[in-house]
């Protein structure tokens, strides 16, 4: 893993000999400096803020916890390591509860505590540059510097971070376009932040292209649907990546704050010169067949094609792709049908459920699907639905 010589680390330990002992293994590589205490370690941090701090678990005075809680809430932007002798399923649940990103249990290995603190610095640059970037293109938005210039810095940013586009093997229609390429990088940015939703963007461009064909859309039509579907959630750039993956109910303004998304990558796609069709798309990719969707709730043949695509494309890669996270089991292909059937004409186009149905399903099931799509099932009672839309 690449490391930052830059970057800063305040090693936090009361036993002279770990202290040594860490500062020996992570100086070649870091500019570190340490404190015995938690009160010492607090004053340094308001002195110097770093990118990262270990804390031992086990200080005297003011406890390792605490100091934990007090750095994660008084400097949010130093990430954390515990390296503790006392390692317990209690102390370890209090450090992930509070946003650590690591814990190792002394006597430590070398390796271990090198890689750790690699990859947690490797974290909090992307958060960093993910924050920063969103910043430089609302600056663009509000106050409409030169695009051009913008989007060489921005790829230029990109490029030292590790994160620059692939453009040998690109899923995009035109690599040599810098806005094309920018925004794949930051589809891509998105996801890495959350890694059951690697591939997220490239899988739903080809759902959305194969659907596309389906319909005898013309080859560039098919391409613009295919930009757009890549760079729908575009907007989840300006959103904080812990409340996007969060598990469970988010509270009205969190939930609001999400639902802002595709306004926000509609916005973005505008202002950098994108077609009114994908802009359309991406602002309506949530927006409900029978309407209840956001941003507007617009409804039926008033969504744009694409947006209707892209939302079903979108929700075939959900059922999927949640279904084969580690705990749960895949659903085997006639229950996704069954699904999407049972969403079409609530959630979904009936008409392209029934056209995507055959291109995901076996054979001898798509016939006996496709014709239950016929009959767009009424949406019973709360059950689940898919793509964050309003029940
Ligand atoms: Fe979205």
């Amino acid at each position: 893993m690449e490391t930052n010589p830059t970057a800063q680390i305040l090693v936090v330990d009361d036993e002279a000999s770990v202290r040594e002992a860490l500062c020996a293994i992570l100086e070649p590589e870091y500019r570190v400096s340490t404190a015995a205490t938690g009160p010492d370690a607090l004053a340094a941090l308001e002195r110097h803020p770093v990118d990262l701090a270990t804390i031992d678990l086990n200080l005297p005075g003011m406890r390792g916890d605490v100091l934990l809680e007090r750095v994660r809430r008084e400097h949010p932007a130093t990430e954390v390591v515990v390296i503790t002798g006392e390692g317990t399923l209690e102390s370890a649940t209090h450090g992930i509860r509070h946003g650590i990103r690591d814990y190792l249990v002394k006597p430590f290995d070398v390796a271990a505590v090198r890689e750790s603190v690699a990859r947690a610095l490797s974290t909090h640059t992307r958060q960093r540059l993910r924050i920063r970037l969103w910043q430089v293109l609302e600056d663009v938005v509000d106050r409409e510097r030169d695009l051009p210039a913008l989007m060489k810095s921005l790829d230029a940013e990109l490029f030292a971070n590790g994160l620059a586009p692939q453009s040998a093997n690109s899923d995009t229609h035109d690599p040599s376009d810098p806005v094309a390429a920018v925004l794949r990088s930051l589809a891509e940015l998105i996801e890495r932040e959350d890694p059951y939703m690697a591939g997220h963007a490239r899988r739903v461009a080809h759902y959305a292209k194969l659907l596309g064909e389906r319909l005898d859309l013309d080859a560039e039509t098919v391409e613009r649907l295919r930009t757009a579907a890549f760079i729908h959630d575009i907007g989840k750039i300006g959103i904080s990546p812990a409340l996007l993956s969060r598990p469970g109910a988010l509270d009205p303004a969190e939930r609001a704050r999400v639902e802002r998304h595709p306004e926000l990558g509609a916005r973005l796609a505008r202002e950098l010169g994108l077609d009114d069709e994908i802009v359309t798309s991406i602002r309506d990719h949530h927006e409900w067949w029978h309407g209840g969707g956001y941003p507007s709730g617009a409804r039926g043949e008033k969504i744009h094609r694409f947006a209707r695509i892209i939302h079903l494309a979108d929700a075939y890669d959900a059922i999927t792709r949640n279904a084969s996270r580690p705990y749960r089991t895949m659903p085997a292909p006639q229950a996704v049908a069954a699904e999407l059937t049972r969403l079409a004409g609530v959630q979904f186009d009936p008409a392209l459920v029934k056209a995507f149905l055959p291109l995901v399903s076996t054979p001898a099931k798509s016939r006996r699907e496709g014709r239950k799509t016929t009959t767009p099932p009424r949406q019973r009672g709360p059950r689940k639905t898919y793509g964050g839309a309003r029940p």
